[in-house]
């Protein structure tokens, strides 16, 4: 179970996507045959599917439509969303989000985990202007000790966000366990919590590399 005794996959902040196609693609994206390609397709599909689920209950306003034939009951989405790939391994998720969000703004924040400490380092940082009423997707895709995840959120923190959401395709106990001690109103959306971290602080069973996988860097 990972993180003590604990059942963690019912912590408040978790919120599992359990979408079938999801997990479909979860299944190609951990088997260590999948090529680049064939990962990056589907990194695409299943982010367009997950984001759909994220922002299910966004505000809306209520209208009406001309239909050729009269009026019609109309429900637009009324609130800007802006995502936030934490580089590289998050920019594989952005794609899909922009098929289903085409005028979302884009920030990005650039960390790297020093391999032997795995602390994340920043190298670099844009953001929109004007965020701080968005409704901001941290899209990251491996949540592992947490500390990229942290460091994304305290960023938008300080540039004023309160609606932040954390993305990701696989996250480990300690990770969920880390936002959730910091920022236990940021909602973690995953389609799985892994078991647990091994020695290096990869994911088991995890995925691998997220980022080499993508860009076929491995
Ligand atoms: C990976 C991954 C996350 C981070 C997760 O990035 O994409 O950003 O590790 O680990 P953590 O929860 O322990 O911080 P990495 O630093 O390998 O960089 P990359 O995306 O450029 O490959
Ligand atoms: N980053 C990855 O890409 N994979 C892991 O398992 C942990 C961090």
């Amino acid at each position: 179970m990972g993180a003590g005794t604990r059942d963690i996959t019912a912590a408040p902040v978790v919120h599992l996507i359990t979408h079938p196609f999801v997990h479909d693609a979860l299944a190609t994206l951990r088997d260590a045959s999948t090529p680049p390609d064939i990962f990056r397709r589907v990194t695409r599909r299943m982010s367009l599917l997950i984001a759909a689920e994220v922002l299910k209950e966004i505000r809306t306003v209520e209208g009406t439509v001309q239909t050729p034939l009269g009026p019609a009951y109309a429900r637009r989405v009324d609130a800007r969303v802006t995502l936030v790939p934490v580089l590289r391994a998050g920019l594989g998720m952005i794609e899909g989000v922009l098929e289903l969000l085409p005028e979302a703004r884009v920030g990005h924040i650039g960390l790297q985990r020093d391999e032997s400490t795995a602390e994340a380092l920043r190298y670099y940082l844009k953001l929109p202007p004007d965020i701080a009423d968005d409704v901001v997707l941290v899209t990251d895709p491996m949540l592992a000790t947490g500390g990229s995840a942290l460091a994304a959120i305290e960023l938008l923190r300080e540039a004023g966000v309160r609606d932040i959401r954390f993305v990701c395709v696989v996250a480990a106990p300690e990770g969920i366990a880390a936002i959730e001690r910091r920022f236990p109103d940021v909602p973690i959306y995953t389609p799985v919590v892994d078991r647990e971290l091994n020695a290096q602080k990869f994911i088991v069973p995890g995925l691998g590399d997220f980022g080499d996988r993508l860009f076929g860097t491995a």
